[in-house]
C-alpha cells in the first residue's frame, strides 16, 4: 500500500488496544512530482516519498532504510535514520518520510548524508548482539544486509556483547520465538500485529534503554500472550528478533551443539507441553457437544480438571483440550 492510500481515519482497535502508527496520517508528496536522485530525474506519483524515488534508481550509495517496511501500510518510523540523505534545498533528510516535493535534488553519496547513515547504523549494530551465525535470520536479514552493504567491518560503537545483559530468548511459543537482544526497535512488528492482522498482541514498552517488545495483555511470555501465531510479526521483522520458531536455525552455519538459545544464554522455554496455534483465550472456548463442566471462556479449568471438550489436559494445562486428538503438534 502507498503511504497515499492509508485510511488517516481508521480507528484504535478497541479503547484498551493502542494500534502501532501503521494508521498515522500518510507523510508523502501531495501530488505527483519529479525529482533528481544522483542526477537521474525520477517521476513519481502522489503520496512519495524521497524513498521512493531512490529506490526507483541505482543510486551512488545503499541507502538501508530499517525501519521501513514498505508494503502494507507498515512505517515509516523515522526512528532508525539509516535512511538519511543529502537534497539541494532542506538538507540531510530522512528519505523514508520526507514527501517526494516537485524539484527537489536528492544526492546518496553526499559525505555528510552517508556519514550519518553510517553513524546511525553503527548505533543500530551497538545495540544488536551479532550473533549470526546461531541466528534463524542469517543469509536473510536486513540488518546484515546493511551492514555488509556499507562495508562495516568494526562498528565505532561495538556491538551488544554482554551476556550478563542480554534478555533471555523467549522460545515459550511453539511458532514465534522473541530474542529481543537483537531487537532494533523498528516497531514493524506492532504495526503488523495490530494495524494489519487486528489482533493487538504485541506493543513497544518501557522508555529509553529500557525500551522493548511487549504484550498488550501483560503476558510475560509469547505463549502466556493471546498471540494466534500468524507469523506477521516474524514476517516483517527485520532482524532475527522475531523468527518463525520451525525455521530457527535453518540458515546457520551448522556447528553441532551451538545454537542460537544457548548463545544467547538465559532461554525462558515451554516446559514441554502441547498447545494449539490459538490463543489461550480461544483455546479455552467450549466446543460443541459440551458436557456442561468444561472450563469457562477465560480459561479455567473445570473443577474435575478437564477443559473445554470435557477431556483431561494431556499436560494438566487449563483451556488446552482443543488440541486433546491424540496427534502431535505441531
Ligand atoms: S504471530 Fe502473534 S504476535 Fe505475531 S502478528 Fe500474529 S498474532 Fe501478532
Ligand atoms: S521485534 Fe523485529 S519487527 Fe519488532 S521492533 Fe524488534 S526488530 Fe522491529
Ligand atoms: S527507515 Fe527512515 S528513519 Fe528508519
Amino acid at each position: 500500500m502507498r503511504s497515499d492510500e492509508r485510511d488517516v481515519d481508521v480507528p484504535p482497535l478497541t479503547e484498551g488496544i493502542a494500534p502501532g502508527t501503521a494508521t498515522d496520517p500518510a507523510v508523502g508528496s501531495d501530488g505527483p512530482a519529479t525529482v533528481t536522485v544522483d542526477g537521474t530525474a525520477v517521476s513519481l506519483e502522489s503520496g512519495a516519498t524521497l524513498l521512493d524515488a531512490v529506490e526507483a534508481v541505482e543510486t551512488d550509495e545503499h541507502v538501508a532504510a530499517l525501519c521501513h517496511y514498505g508494503r502494507e501500510g507498515i512505517g515509516p518510523r523515522s526512528e532508525c535514520r539509516t535512511c538519511m540523505v543529502a537534497t539541494d534545498e532542506h538538507g540531510v533528510v530522512p528519505a523514508c518520510s520526507f514527501p517526494a516535493e516537485d524539484g527537489l535534488t536528492v544526492r546518496t553519496g553526499a559525505t555528510d548524508a552517508a556519514e550519518a547513515r553510517d553513524v546511525n547504523l553503527d548505533l543500530v549494530l551497538s545495540d544488536h548482539n551479532l550473533r549470526c551465525t546461531t541466528c534463524g535470520k542469517n543469509g536473510r536479514c536486513e540488518l546484515q544486509d546493511a551492514a555488509i552493504e556499507a562495508g562495516v567491518e568494526e562498528p565505532r560503537y561495538g556491538v551488544f556483547d554482554d551476556r550478563d545483559e542480554y534478555e533471555p530468548l523467549d522460545d515459550t511459543s511453539p511458532f514465534i520465538a522473541i530474542d529481543r537482544n537483537k531487537c532494533i526497535l523498528c516497531n514493524r512488528c506492532v504495526e503488523a500485529c495490530n494495524d494489519v492482522q487486528v489482533e493487538g498482541v504485541l506493543r513497544m514498552e518501557g522508555s529509553g534503554s529500557d525500551t522493548r517488545i511487549g504484550f498488550q495483555s501483560d503476558a510475560e511470555t509469547m505463549a502466556d500472550s493471546t498471540c494466534v501465531s500468524c507469523g506477521h510479526c516474524a514476517t516483517v521483522c527485520p532482524t532475527g528478533a522475531l523468527v518463525e520458531d520451525g525455521i530457527v536455525d535453518a540458515t546457520t552455519i551448522p556447528l553441532p551443539g551451538f545454537t542460537q538459545a544457548n548463545s544467547v544464554g538465559e532461554t525462558s522455554e515451554r516446559a514441554g507441553e502441547r498447545s494449539g496455534p490459538m490463543t489461550p483465550k480461544k483455546r479455552a472456548e467450549p466446543t460443541s457437544g459440551g458436557d456442561g463442566k468444561a472450563g469457562d471462556a477465560a480459561g479455567n479449568a473445570s473443577e474435575d480438571g478437564s477443559d473445554a471438550d470435557g477431556a483431561p489436559d494431556v499436560n494438566g494445562t487449563p483451556g488446552a483440550g482443543v488440541w486433546d486428538d491424540g496427534g502431535d503438534w505441531p
